[in-house]
């Protein structure tokens, strides 16, 4: 054989150090994967929390979906996801506020966006998505239900007022 002329055996020595360099890669991002997940507690940003979509809009926290002031410039946001709108349809926060965002639905999937932020979740039926943002900019902000869900999908969307 070829590569036997040479001495190197079946794998030249050079695939070797390059298959030795992409195993301990693999080996490097696992582990990077496993200590944030564990020891730092990063998780999906969404579908932590089960409910059952049967009763979810009509008893417990969402069934009077409201933007709640938690701290000084903290909010939890309970919101409704559904064919096709949101509830609450709009919400007024001041500059600096950190809202968590908690949207369950109770028909099918929907999604949850801001566009120009980070905020960018699926809203599933059975589950609570939650999702965090500061609002550091005065403005109105659109969000949007990005995930098509019928026939009026795009009329699916309310607003956030900073100011
Ligand atoms: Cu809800 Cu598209």
């Amino acid at each position: 054989m070829i590569a036997n002329a040479n001495h190197e055996g079946f794998v030249p020595r050079l695939e070797k150090i390059w298959l030795a360099i992409g195993g301990a890669m693999l080996v490097i991002f696992i582990m990077i994967l496993l200590i944030s997940a564990i020891s730092m507690g990063a998780a999906p940003p969404s579908s932590m929390d089960m409910v059952d979509p049967q009763s979810v809009l009509v008893k417990g926290e969402f069934a009077t979906p409201a933007l709640v002031k938690t701290g000084p410039l903290t909010y939890t946001a309970h919101m409704a996801a559904y064919t096709f709108g949101f509830s609450p349809s709009t919400m007024t926060v001041p500059v600096g506020a950190k809202v968590t965002f908690r949207i369950a639905t109770h028909d099918v999937v929907h999604g949850f966006e801001i566009p120009g932020t980070d905020v960018n979740v699926m809203v599933i039926p059975g589950y609570v998505s939650e999702v965090s943002h500061t609002f550091t900019k005065a403005g109105t902000y659109l969000a949007l239900c990005n995930e098509f869900c019928g026939i009026g999908h795009q009329y699916m969307f309310m607003t956030i007022t900073v100011k």
